[in-house]
């Protein structure tokens, strides 16, 4: 179970986070932040390219500095847009590859939103689990 204080923090550091994306393109600013399972907060901007398809999500950010950290499972993760706008596909599919169905809060820049889960968004998917 996340408790309040911790779904709080997490929302506060994607907000604070968001300040640092690097989207002078899309102008559309992402900032996440997973609640990893020894209670640390890692985050992650959208850093867009000139070359626009080399663009990489926030929240795809989060999760390889995560990896690279040595930290794989996280409990929730919040994710901060203008208008909460949901994960993109590629997004949910890697998020999905290292937590369960834990909860995803969305959150517009006025704190604002509405909490799902990532199996609520990415139902019936391709796992680790297909490959055993
Ligand atoms: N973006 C994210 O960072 N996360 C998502 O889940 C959706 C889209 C970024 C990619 C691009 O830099 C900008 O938002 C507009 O698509």
């Amino acid at each position: 179970m996340i408790s309040e204080e911790q779904r709080a923090a997490l929302i506060q550091a994607a907000l604070a986070v968001r300040a640092k994306a690097y989207a002078p393109y899309s102008n559309y600013p992402v900032g996440a932040a997973l609640l990893m399972e020894d209670g640390s907060i890692i985050t992650g901007v959208n850093v867009e390219n000139a070359s626009y398809g080399l663009s990489m999500c926030a929240e795809r950010t989060a999760v390889f500095k995560a990896v690279s950290q040595g930290q794989q499972k996280f409990l929730a993760v919040a994710v901060v847009t203008d208008n909460a706008g949901s994960p993109c596909g590629a997004c949910r599919q890697v998020l999905t590859e290292f937590a369960g169905d834990v909860p995803v809060y969305l959150v517009d820049a006025g704190g604002n939103g509405r909490d799902t889960t990532l199996y609520a968004l990415l139902p019936d998917h391709f796992g680790p689990e297909h490959l055993t």
